[in-house]
């Protein structure tokens, strides 16, 4: 019997780095942050089926100013469909609840959400640590995961968060990852049903095994960090494609499914075959 997908998908495209700076300020003196955001929702309203959510995993802006926030809102008015956000080294806990009034963050200040969408119980995780580049996970946001993930006990879980549990290989970036992974790992272990743990805040595709799950990165709009898994180079950046994840739920055969999803208009789509139905 082939395996053939028959219902209609959940499509959740995750968006992540956006490092949104004051209007006409560029990050690093090089990228163009903003107008990588516009080419991105070009990208995701042109998107057949539409996603059902994005998800922003952190570093919404660059410097965590009201000031960025406000061009961050200016740009995401361009987006129609619903959107989560949870912060990343780069933000500012306060600033971006108020920049984003009508998500219902669940705890007071950790930025943490539960969604969900069908079947998938969704937990979009702060970890972020005040004036840190590296990830932790609070007590606060402890105590919230441990109890939504035994409210979820019965349901399937994609848990999105900034900073990945898991090591890279690129040296500077993994010294600044989730410190706290081992109560992740313990936490995802006891629940035994979570299908995703998504992250970002390398700005590069990444894949891999953690805590019996699939574990990923999502790449950036922007900029990408150097793939350099010697530390031959110092801590730097390439203007790579820019891209963004696009995870699938196919509900008859729960399987989930990721796409990476190149941010642009390209050439296509071309017919594999012709009228007479030989290929080309
Ligand atoms: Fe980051």
């Amino acid at each position: 019997m082939s395996l053939t997908f028959m219902s209609r998908p959940l499509l959740i495209a995750q968006i992540t780095d956006l490092h949104i700076k004051p209007p006409g300020a560029l990050a690093y003196g090089k990228v163009d942050t903003a107008q990588a955001l516009v080419r991105l929702i070009e990208t995701l309203e042109a998107l057949h089926p539409r996603p059902d959510l994005v998800i922003a995993t952190g570093d919404l802006v660059d410097g965590g100013s009201p000031e960025e926030y406000a061009h961050l809102g200016a740009l995401l008015s361009g987006l129609s469909l619903p959107l989560l956000v949870c912060p990343g080294n780069h933000d500012d806990r306060v600033h971006l609840r108020r920049a984003f009034p009508h998500q219902p963050f669940a705890t007071d200040l950790a930025c943490n959400t539960r969604h969900d969408l069908g079947p998938l119980t969704l937990l979009i995780v702060d970890s972020s640590t005040p004036r840190q580049p590296y990830g932790t996970l609070d007590g606060e946001t402890l105590d919230w995961l441990q109890r939504e993930l035994y409210a979820a006990a019965r349901r399937r879980v994609l848990i999105f968060l900034h900073h990945p549990p898991f090591l890279t290989g690129i040296e500077h970036m993994d010294r600044q990852n989730l410190r706290d992974h081992a109560q992740l790992e313990t936490l995802v272990r006891r629940h035994g049903d979570v299908r995703l743990i998504a992250a970002g805040h390398v700005h590069r595709p990444v894949l891999t095994a953690f805590a019996g799950t699939i574990a990923t990165i999502a790449p950036a709009p922007n900029h990408a960090v150097a793939l350099d898994l010697d530390g031959s180079l110092a801590p730097s950046f390439r203007l790579e494609p820019p891209g963004f994840h696009l995870h699938v739920w196919w509900p008859e055969t729960e399987a989930l499914v990721t796409h990476l999803v190149p941010v642009g208009t390209f050439d296509g789509p071309h017919p594999f075959f012709g009228e007479d139905g030989k290929l080309l």
